[in-house]
């Protein structure tokens, strides 16, 4: 692949040579995956991604797959990425800052993301363009080879880990000392262990402008927006008490106390869209049916653009351009550096 694209631009340099054509050719680059300007460019492609994604959790830079960078007329460079991410267990809505969250151990399910990137590069200032990224999560054949006990990820709505989830946010309204009764957002996770049988869940909540005792005596609940929003995001372990004949009893674990992390006021991208799409179900999560919430459904589509490579690079020119006698060495030597793709992983291969 790399020679073909050697020789196809070698090729376009001799015809363009050939034919006297007036545009010289476009050189492209192809540094290295793991050269310090590719990985800058990295951390500001995941910033933007982790800035720009509606539902689920940050994601960190794992590996650069492939890089290629191609001039722009009549200035700078338009790069792109192939890059491999990590999720961590920070959801998208809160304030850490993704250097401070924990990649999510592969014990506990890891999931990976794909993205295919767009830069341009100008004046030494870095700007995205397009992204488009898809998730999943490992397999659950290497799940079971690493940790034969370990649980799996379950369907967002499956009925247990919803049913978990119902339980372990009534017990948060319930006892937590909170002045508002709170929503459920989103269901991000779910997992069941059989010995002993619980159901792992992790979700997202947000603050109604009813109070526990309005809410149970079914008053008109909304979610607050603007500066009234609140937003938190909640883990719990839901334990299956059989109880004789009865129907069986969850208990969230330890001591009925659920954790959830209230987030300070801070409305953003991913607030705006699940209280205004998701909420009270007018579209449903995109978690139905999957074990993750994917990448894929995280981007504003506009943005989100898929254009071809030459797109980006105009073919005629306005202004004269000086006809050159001879192919300049320097310029062909770039494409001719072997190179060194795909990078290190950062984290862990899955
Ligand atoms: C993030 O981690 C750094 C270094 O460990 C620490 O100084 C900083 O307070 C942390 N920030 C947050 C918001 O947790
Ligand atoms: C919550 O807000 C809605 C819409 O603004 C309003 O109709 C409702 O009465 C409010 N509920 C309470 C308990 O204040
Ligand atoms: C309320 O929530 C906080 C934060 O998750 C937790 O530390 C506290 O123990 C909870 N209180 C009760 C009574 O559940
Ligand atoms: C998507 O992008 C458009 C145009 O940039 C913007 O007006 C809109 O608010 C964005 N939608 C979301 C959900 O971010």
């Amino acid at each position: 692949m790399k020679s073909l694209i050697a020789l196809v631009l070698l090729g376009q340099i001799l015809a363009s040579k050939a034919t006297s054509e007036p545009f010289p050719p476009l050189i492209g680059r192809r540094p290295d995956c793991d050269d310090p300007e590719i990985e800058n460019a990295a951390k500001i492609a995941m910033d933007h991604i982790n800035s720009h994604t509606l539902h689920g959790y940050k994601h960190v830079f794992n590996r650069m797959e492939n890089v290629k960078v191609l001039p722009r007329r009549p200035t700078g460079e338009i790069i792109f990425l192939e890059m491999d991410t990590l999720e961590t267990n920070c959801h998208v809505m809160s304030p850490t800052p993704v250097e401070n969250c924990t990649v999510r151990a592969r014990t506990e399910h890891a999931v990976e993301g794909d993205c295919d990137v767009k830069m341009l590069l100008l004046e030494g200032q870095y700007k995205v363009l397009s992204t488009k990224c898809h998730s999943s999560p490992d397999s659950r054949e290497d799940l079971q080879r690493l940790c034969p006990d370990c649980a799996p990820l379950q369907p967002l709505n499956e009925p247990e880990v919803m049913n978990a989830v119902t339980t372990a946010l009534a017990e948060f309204n319930a006892h937590n000392e909170t002045d508002h009764h709170y929503d459920l957002l989103e269901i991000t996770r779910g997992r069941h262990s059989h010995m002993p049988r619980a159901t792992f869940v992790e979700f997202a909540i947000a603050a109604t402008n009813c109070t526990e005792k309005e809410a149970n005596e079914h008053k008109d609940c909304h979610v607050m927006t603007g500066e009234h929003a609140h937003f938190g995001f909640c883990k719990a372990t839901v334990f299956k008490k059989p109880s004789g004949d009865g129907p069986t009893i969850l208990m969230v674990f330890p001591d009925n106390v659920v954790a959830c992390e209230i987030f300070d006021k801070k409305v953003g991208h991913s607030h705006t869209h699940l209280t205004q799409h998701h909420l009270g179900k007018k579209i449903p999560s995109p978690g139905v049916g999957h074990t993750v919430l994917d990448l894929i459904h995280s981007h504003n589509n506009t943005l989100a653009s898929h254009e071809s490579h030459s797109a980006e690079v105009p073919a005629v020119q306005a202004s004269p351009v000086v006809k050159r006698a001879a192919v300049d060495v320097a310029q062909i030597q770039p494409m001719l550096h072997l190179q060194q793709c795909p990078g290190k992983y950062r984290h862990f291969a899955i």
